[in-house]
């Protein structure tokens, strides 16, 4: 088996191949390391067949869609999913054959009701139903502490105790167990009795995590993330460092156009010197008689950067084909000491 372990902060994915066929699957993909999964699978010769995830994740952003899309791959989910982008829904016992793998879902609600481990070979993916020394909460959207309790002791901790056990959380650098292991061990899973276990649960009282909304409603719809969308209106524009901009402004008579988007308040409390005013929500509605020349070089700027990315990206598709942005934004400019003008 061809394996790779990809961490980012406490989430586990995973890259699992076939050696003999080069076929591989990727689990529970976290959207900020789309560009390591692509080169990992091109370095190790891997063919992407299916993209997984083990359940609608409440923690982090999914990059399964988006993978699904550039690979051609299906996004592969539970058939109790919500999400609308799963084009590919399993069942119990389910398996997919990858090469000479075979990828084994085991329906195992409670923590989400469409979560599901995946058994490959000697090892078993247990997405957020079992963790080393824990298990996944159950005060999330679809859990149900019975449903996890029915799922640990009647389904996933039956199987063969020598499985390896790959989770999609580990905070503490730990990168597998065993089920043998975590049913000797693991405190949550002393709880033997059923009530006892809804009881320890129902009294953990976690903070939520961070970015469950927009993990939810991203994971949930396929939508986009806020930094996705970013990303995107990044990738199409050019941007001018600070202190290029200081200097084309100091050196020589000045042939860009600076258009400052943010609100009027913080446009007249300082602005780079010669800025025109133009607000990202005016922007559509006042650009035809604001600027009438499309080929005139334009460099949007805002407060942190990001909302001038999204204006010059906006620009671009209007047809300021120069438009660009300022790679930082005015609270870098102030900070830098660059010159103001109120
Ligand atoms: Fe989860």
């Amino acid at each position: 088996m061809i394996f790779e372990q990809v961490t980012t902060g406490g989430c586990q994915s995973y890259l699992v191949g076939c050696p003999e066929t080069l076929a591989a699957v990727l689990i529970d993909p976290e959207m900020s390391q789309i560009d390591r999964y692509r080169a990992l699978a091109a370095r190790a010769g891997l063919h992407i067949r299916y993209v997984i995830d083990t359940h609608t994740h409440a923690d982090h952003f999914s990059a399964a869609k988006a993978l699904s899309e550039g690979l051609g791959a299906p996004a592969v989910m539970h058939r109790e999913s919500a999400a609308p982008h799963a084009t590919l829904r399993l069942d119990d016992d389910d398996l997919l054959r990858v090469g000479r793998l075979r990828v084994r879902a085991v329906h195992t609600p409670g923590h989400t009701r469409d979560s599901m481990c995946l058994v490959v070979g000697d090892r078993v993916f247990t997405g957020d139903t079992l963790l080393i020394g824990g298990t996944g909460r159950t005060d999330l959207p679809t859990g149900d502490p019975g449903q996890l309790y029915d799922s640990l002791f009647g389904r996933l901790l039956r199987l063969d105790p020598a499985l390896l056990v790959f989770p999609a959380h580990d905070y503490k650098g730990r990168t597998h167990s065993t089920l043998g292991a975590e049913i000797a061990d693991n405190p949550r899973l002393q709880k033997r009795e059923r009530a006892d276990f809804i009881a320890m649960m129902r009294d953990l009282n976690l903070a939520a995590p961070t970015h469950l909304t927009e993990a939810l409603r991203t994971n949930m719809t396929g939508g986009k993330t806020v930094d996705q969308l970013l990303g995107e209106a990044a990738a199409d524009v050019p941007f001018i460092a600070l202190t290029d901009l200081d200097q084309r402004l100091r050196g020589r008579p000045n042939d860009l156009l600076i258009l400052d988007v943010r609100e009027e308040a913080a446009y007249r409390a300082g602005h780079i010197p010669g800025a025109r005013h133009l607000p990202r929500g005016q922007l559509e509605l006042r650009i035809n008689e604001e600027i009438s020349d499309p080929t005139v070089r334009i460099v949007t700027c805002c407060e942190f950067g990001k909302i001038s990315t999204l204006a010059a990206a906006t620009l671009r598709q209007l047809g300021f084909t120069r438009a660009g942005a300022l790679d930082g934004g005015m609270k870098a400019w102030r900070e830098g000491e660059f010159p103001l003008e109120s």
